[in-house]
């Protein structure tokens, strides 16, 4: 079979990893990037420390509003996909290379594998809700990550393709994780001591284009009185720029560039918490064990939530300080995230649809 994978942004890469090494073992497979990231940290760095195969078709399409870069992408894999024909099109999460993947796959009447399906935050102002619902609709196999994300589609009447497979995130952290720790000086390099520090990232568009959330978070992560070290979104220092909060940034928020999976993890595990509003990190922090602290009203993680391991805070300067100060993980955990063979029942849903 041939199949095509459409990636374009970074949690898209970090997902297709695992899941183009099991394809390949069967199967031949085109990569597609629509180019969505493209700053060498956001996009390149991804490919090499994780060993993807070079893309075979790149869209460059770029930044933009939601309408226009989903719509140079949907004409961009069209023409693509018309060309290599793919017994299947596989989608990454739900981003609108996401989207535009699924769309074009479906009106051309190729089937759609969605990898990440049933995910929901039940937050349709969310971007992401938009692409997930709209995507996992369209789709004729659904890897499901959990338990909960097969309920959230059965409650929308999806039933027919929904697999349960494991969340392919954990494969590559498994895979990931003690190369990471050995090869990578981090810790030393910034001056840190393992679970001496604090870890937060932010980037999602209700915390960034809101610069009053965004002024909320940033005073509360000052005033934690932690060493805290905060990878930037290159959205994120774009807004925090033009709000002219990063001239005042309080020098106890060490602000670096975006770094890679491997240095990312490495950072992750030696943190004592992390407070983010990603949805990787999350569940990164739950299968490191480290305490979360969610700067969202919303999760698509419950079970991170369910099991004690995480905590919603929104943007709330006080509701942060508070949980960074005293919470702490109530409960064991569930493992509810799979046993790190994900890719491998992705591909072995991909043999089974062979005479579809
Ligand atoms: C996208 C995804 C989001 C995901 C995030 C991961 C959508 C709707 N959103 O959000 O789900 O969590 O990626 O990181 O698809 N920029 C650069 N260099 C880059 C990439 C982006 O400077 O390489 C800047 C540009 O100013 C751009 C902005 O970041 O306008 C936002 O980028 P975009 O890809 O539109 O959305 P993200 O916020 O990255
Ligand atoms: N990540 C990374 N470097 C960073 C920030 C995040 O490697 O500086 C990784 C993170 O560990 C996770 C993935 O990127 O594997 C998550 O992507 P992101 O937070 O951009 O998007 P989301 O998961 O919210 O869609």
């Amino acid at each position: 079979m041939l199949i095509a994978s459409i990636v374009g942004a970074r949690p898209n890469f970090v997902k297709l990893a695992p899941v183009s090494r099991a394809i390949r073992e069967f199967h031949d497979e085109i990569i597609i990037h629509t180019g969505q990231h493209y700053d060498y940290q956001m996009d390149r760095l991804f490919f090499d420390e994780l060993k993807i195969p070079e893309p075979d078709y790149h869209l460059n399409v770029g930044s933009g509003s939601h309408g226009w870069q989903t719509g140079e992408m949907l004409g961009g894999i069209e023409g693509i996909l018309l060309k290599e024909r793919p017994d299947i099109v596989v989608v990454y999460g739900d981003t609108n290379s996401t989207l535009a993947g699924a769309l074009a796959a479906v009106k051309l009447h190729q089937r759609v594998l969605h990898v990440e399906a049933g995910l929901r935050s039940y937050d349709m102002r969310m971007p992401e809700e938009v692409n997930r619902v709209s995507v996992d609709h369209i789709s004729d196999l659904l890897s499901c990550p959990t338990r909960t994300a097969v309920s959230n589609l059965a409650r929308e009447g999806i039933t027919e393709g929904v697999h349960l497979t494991g969340d392919v995130m954990m494969d590559i952290l498994l895979e990931c994780l003690s190369i990471a720790q050995e090869r990578s000086d981090i810790i030393d390099r910034l001056g840190l001591e393992e679970k001496g520090y604090y870890l937060a990232t932010v980037h999602r568009a209700e915390n960034t284009d809101d610069s009053r959330r965004l002024g909320s978070i940033i005073e509360a992560l000052s005033e934690i009185g932690e060493e805290l070290i905060f990878p930037c979104h290159p959205r994120t220092e774009k807004m925090l720029r033009k709000s002219g909060l990063w001239q005042g940034l309080d020098e106890r928020i060490r602000i670096i560039p975006p770094v890679g999976y491997l240095e990312m993890l490495v950072l992750e595990a030696g943190a004592a918490k992390v407070l983010t509003d990603s949805g990787g990190v999350q569940k990164e922090a739950y299968m490191l064990q480290v305490p979360c602290i969610t700067l969202r009203d919303t999760t698509e993680w419950v079970e991170t939530i369910e099991d004690g391991w995480n905590v919603l805070v929104g943007a709330s300067k006080n509701a942060i300080l508070d949980a960074a100060r005293n919470f702490e993980p109530t409960g064991e955990q569930r493992q509810v995230f799979g046993e790190g063979d994900a890719g491998r029942r992705i591909a072995a849903l991909t043999l089974s649809d062979n005479d579809k």
